[in-house]
């Protein structure tokens, strides 16, 4: 649909309506309707203009989709001028969420009005930018410095009603825009309401303010360590309190144009397409309909099951969890309410919220009880022959419509099929850990899977809030594949000479979350040892690989959870603590391979490292068990604590260049394990060719 502003005049109120699907973002043609509209509005016998919406939602920021094209006029900065400038009162009317480039616009108008359930936020900082048309110097003149500091670094929106609280909305009502809006501007016609600029606003910061700002910046160095926007956008804040309006709006301009031009800026965007790119199925039919799907059953009351079945309870379905015994079902239930009540302490969720949840949620032994469910997620051991046993269970007792989804880590989902009388109906639903908190599900598709079968998985994923990425069959699937050589070159590098607390730390100034052998130590080393205790001496690779690892369990060192693995963990505040015995252990198994130690730099781990993922990336990539490079790229971001702001794995060697990444590998050949750094061949062929990625699709 080609988007269209209208105007309309009733009662003396005259309205401009922006069309713009999906989201009525701010356009070239919308800019241009916008100004088009105010002409004429400024010429006719109206006395309030309102400006609003069509579809699902107010204008959800600046059309990202233009950033880095070359500008055109009219810019948004010349249509806040006309808002502002335009002689009569203007009410932007919101429902569905006023976004970036959308709120900063509604914050030139002189009145806001917002529906009950819609949402006003800045989420710039999400793209690596800041709000570049007035957000930081009109929002704190509205809101305070706080609020302004939390929004606009967080992006995080604020609910209507907070909204208001916080001064950014005059007006809360309803859930009918278009008539909330026609009252509201009738209330201001008859008590004579005129013109009211924000950034007519006085705002002059004093000590506190300036103790808030640099406090402010420590806080968000640290949580937000190696983001450049988070910075400029305390600089404009710091700006809005300290030089006059003019002048703050001009140093905002430029500190947005040092973002856009910042390459974490370009990863960042690069993401917010990835991921909306991902959620698309390439090769299936674009009628294929999700299943309706109400009622969710979940098999295992254990880590994994319990985080899945809050995930469901908090989106509203009816959830049905079951394990082996009562006491298993007492345990897992334990540990949700024990989830909730320190949300509920934290102020995060309500006693309300709580009990809803929790009354979406039925605990049960009785396998019976899971007739009639829609989708089912079983998340028992990971052991094939009981995932086989639970299946083969399952398609006996529920409906034919029933979708059987596993949880599996590495288990094949054609064995799990291949038990049932439904294998159409049987895909993996992998879900990662804490599973409440973490966005990624990688949707595994069968090599029966239907369409429809996939489409469900993927739409019910959206609606629990997750960011769904389709994977094909292979051992691990996309992300845990990857992370098989990932982990492998960070204990060779320790084993080569580096301590853990080295690698770690390498790779967390480097933007990862967590380092590797922190991450090893928080998921429990036990649970490789027991995967590597069923498999031959061959599927295991080389001792070197993993000797350390299991000397540490051998030492009862599990990691957090025994309070020690490759770090010592302090009791009550859980900080890691290098742990002299733990260097111990390295130079006796060292010795017991004779390894000669050498020096690694910081910057050969980090090669090593991100290297050993892109160049299986790659494989993955060649093989079609991923869709695209952004698809891989998504995974490692959302599920495996990459830096969002480095774009993932395949990007970041894009922008190294693949010729540099191919040379490294080669280097790492030579010099390293052979067998390790075999070249994957589509990289080899890019690199060759002047290829990219993104070149190829399956
Ligand atoms: N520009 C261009 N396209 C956008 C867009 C935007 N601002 N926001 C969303 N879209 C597109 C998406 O790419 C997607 O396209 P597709 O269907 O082709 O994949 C489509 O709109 C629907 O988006 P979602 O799948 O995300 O829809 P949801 O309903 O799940 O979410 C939303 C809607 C909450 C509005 C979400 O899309 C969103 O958060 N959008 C981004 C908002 C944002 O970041 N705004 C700030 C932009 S920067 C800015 O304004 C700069 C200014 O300060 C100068
Ligand atoms: P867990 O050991 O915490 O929980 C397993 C639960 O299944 C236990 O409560 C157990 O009582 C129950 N159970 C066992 N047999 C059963 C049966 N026959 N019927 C009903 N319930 C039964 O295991 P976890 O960590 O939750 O893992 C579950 C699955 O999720 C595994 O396949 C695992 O590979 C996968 N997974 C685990 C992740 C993690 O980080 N823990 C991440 C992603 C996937």
């Amino acid at each position: 649909m080609t988007p269209s502003v209208s105007y309309s005049v009733s009662q003396r109120i005259g309205t401009i309506l922006i069309e713009s699907p999906p989201v009525n973002a701010l356009s070239h043609s919308v800019r241009s309707g916008i100004l088009e509209r105010l002409r004429m509005a400024s010429n006719d016998d109206t006395e309030i203009v309102i400006l609003r919406c069509e579809g699902r939602t107010f204008i959800a920021g600046a059309d990202i989709s233009e950033f880095g094209k070359p500008p055109q006029e009219p810019s948004l900065a010349t249509v806040l001028d006309a808002l502002e400038s335009f002689p009569k009162p203007i009410l932007a009317a919101i429902h569905g969420t006023a976004l970036g480039g959308g709120l900063e616009l509604a914050l030139c108008c002189d009145y806001r009005l917002a529906i009950e359930t819609a949402k006003v936020g800045l989420p710039e900082v999400n793209l690596g930018l800041l709000p570049g048309a007035g957000g930081t110097q009109r929002l704190p003149r509205l809101t305070g410095l706080k609020t302004a500091i939390d929004m606009i670094t967080s992006g995080h929106p604020l609910n209507a009603n907070d909204a208001q609280v916080a001064g950014i909305v005059d007006e809360v009502s309803g859930d009918n825009v278009a008539q909330a809006a026609m009252d509201f501007a009738g209330e201001l016609l008859r008590g004579g309401a005129g013109k009211r600029l924000t950034r007519d606003i006085p705002l002059q910061f004093n000590d506190n303010d300036t103790a808030l700002l640099a406090s402010a910046r420590d806080t968000i160095a640290k949580r937000l360590k190696g983001q450049t926007a988070p910075q400029r956008i305390l600089d404009c804040l710091n700006a809005a309190g300290t030089v006059p309006f003019e002048e703050g709006l001009k140093f905002e301009r430029q500190a947005f144009e040092a973002c856009m031009a910042d390459p974490q800026s370009s990863a960042l965007r690069y993401q917010f397409f990835a991921e909306r790119a991902a959620a698309k199925v390439q090769d299936m039919s674009p009628d294929t309909e999700a299943a309706s799907v109400q009622r969710i059953g979940i098999i295992g009351a254990g880590t994994m099951g319990g985080g899945i079945a809050m995930c469901f309870a908090q989106a509203g379905f009816e959830v049905t969890l079951v394990d082996q015994d009562q006491a298993g079902l007492d345990r897992g239930m334990g540990i949700i309410r024990k989830n909730y009540d320190i949300s509920e302490q934290r102020g995060r969720l309500s006693s309300d919220q709580v009990s809803s949840f929790l009354s979406n949620l039925k605990a049960t032994t009785d396998w019976q009880m899971l007739k009639g469910a829609d989708l089912i997620i079983e998340a028992v051991f990971e052991n094939l022959e009981l995932k086989q046993h639970v299946f083969k269970q399952l398609d006996d007792i529920c409906d034919p419509h029933t979708i059987l989804a596993s949880n599996t880590s590495y288990q094949s989902i054609d064995a799990l099929a291949a038990v049932t009388d439904r294998p159409e109906r049987v895909v993996g639903m992998h879900f990662f850990s804490p599973a409440h908190i973490m966005r990624l599900l990688e949707v595994v598709r069968g090599n029966a899977s239907d369409d429809a079968t996939l489409q469900t998985a993927m739409s019910v994923g959206k609606r629990i809030g997750k960011i769904c990425v389709l994977s094909g069959m292979c051992y691990g699937f996309i992300g845990n594949r990857m992370l098989r050589h990932y982990g492998r070159e960070a204990a060779l590098c320790v084993m080569e000479g580096a301590s853990p607390a080295q690698v770690d730390q390498a790779m967390e100034r480097w933007g990862m979350a967590m380092g590797p052998l922190a991450v090893g130590d928080l998921a429990g080393l036990d649970i490789g040892y027991k995967a590597r205790e069923q498999l031959s001496n061959e599927e295991k690779g080389p001792r070197v690989n993993y000797l350390l690892a299991d000397r540490l369990v051998e030492a009862g060192r599990l990691g957090q959870k025994s309070g020690s693995g490759y770090y010592r963990y302090d009791g009550a505040t859980r900080a890691r603590e290098e742990d002299p015995i733990v260097s111990d252990i390295i130079e006796a198994t060292r010795a017991e391979l004779g390894i000669k130690v050498r020096e690694i730099s910081d910057e050969e781990i980090i090669d090593r490292l991100s290297l050993a993922l892109a160049n299986e990336g790659a494989r993955i990539l060649e093989e079609g068990i991923a869709q695209r490079a952004s698809d891989i790229d998504v995974v490692y971001c959302r599920g495996y604590g990459f830096p969002r702001f480095r774009g993932g794995p395949m990007y970041a060697a894009k922008v190294r260049g693949l010729q540099s990444v191919v040379n490294r590998i080669e280097q790492f050949q030579q010099t390293l394990s052979p067998d390790n750094w075999a070249l994957a061949p589509l990289l080899a062929k890019l690199a060759r060719e002047g290829g990219d990625f993104s070149d190829i699709e399956n």
